[in-house]
């Protein structure tokens, strides 16, 4: 987008139901503060998604797990105000919308009035059908999420590969369709064979949102921690380094600590030289 920041147009939902049809493949990146919301913003992104993963990228724990609608609302408000010309998904997390329905559409709710997102995420399949029916209703955009999901990281027993055999790949072409049946305007396919991105893909109206689902997903999703080289905890294969940060950072951090302590740092460049008589 470079130097055509002020012609960045927000995408819509309407825009991104019709991707299929126009394929127009949209790009999106997770987001969880303010400084990096303007960055996404500046750039030709069409998407965040403040995503639960801010559990473990922003807060270090072990899992997606513990992150809750305080922690989700607090972030997603600060990337709302970075990014004004990007569409912004807002993540419920665990056990945010798995006790009731009333339950499910009070939280989405909240999400948006207090977060200010433009739609909601929530993880699972048919099992999840009739709560997205019922925040759809409540005429709150909901996109899906299929394959591994990471709110189920104790069922699925870690970080796998999803959809590995042609019961699994169907199971999952059969979760999209409920999915698309209950009102979800997008899925997130995440971290299945490239042949079953694909499959899912073929078989559903609504567009795929892939990550580590191969190319023949509509569109396309990285943390962006993991694509910046910043977060070393993790690695999964489908993770492509666009730029090496962790290093940059380190770097400057080493030059930093070194001009402090031989007081090459700060010159006259970085200080307040003004003359006070008697203080010279
Ligand atoms: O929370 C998240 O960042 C996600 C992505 C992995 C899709 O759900």
């Amino acid at each position: 987008m470079n130097g055509e920041t002020n012609l960045k147009k927000k995408i819509s939902i309407i825009d991104v139901k019709k991707c299929k049809e126009t394929r127009e493949k949209y790009s999106m990146v997770t987001g969880y503060d303010y400084t990096t919301a303007t960055i996404i913003n500046e750039s030709s992104i069409n998407m965040i998604l403040v995503g639960d993963s801010l559990g473990m990228v922003m807060m270090g724990y072990e899992s997606t797990v513990p992150v809750t609608m305080e922690e989700m609302i607090h972030h997603i408000r600060a990337v709302v105000k970075g990014a004004p010309q990007t569409l912004i998904v807002g993540d419920l997390p665990f056990g945010s919308y798995n006790v009731s329905i009333e339950q499910a559409v009070a939280n989405a709710n909240r999400l948006m009035k207090e977060g200010g997102c433009d739609c909601v995420k929530l993880e699972g399949g048919s099992e999840m059908a009739d709560v997205i029916q019922a925040i759809v209703r409540a005429g709150i955009p909901v996109v899906g999420h299929i394959g591994l999901t990471p709110q189920s990281i104790s069922a699925l027993g870690g970080y796998k590969v999803q959809g590995k055999d042609y019961e699994a790949a169907e199971k999952l072409v059969s979760d999209a369709k409920a999915i698309e049946a209950a009102g979800a305007f997008m899925v997130v396919v995440e971290c299945v064979p490239a042949v079953v991105g694909k499959l899912i893909t073929d078989s559903i109206n609504i567009p795929t949102m892939g990550i580590g689902a191969g190319v023949d997903c509509d569109c396309q999703i990285l943390i962006l921690q993991d694509m910046m080289g910043m977060y070393a905890d993790l690695a999964p294969k489908f993770v492509k380094k666009y730029a090496s940060l962790r290093e940059v950072m380190v770097e400057a951090l080493d030059t930093f600590h070194s001009e402090v302590r031989d007081k090459s740092f700060p010159t006259e460049e970085f200080s307040y030289n003004t003359k006070i008589e008697g203080l010279e």
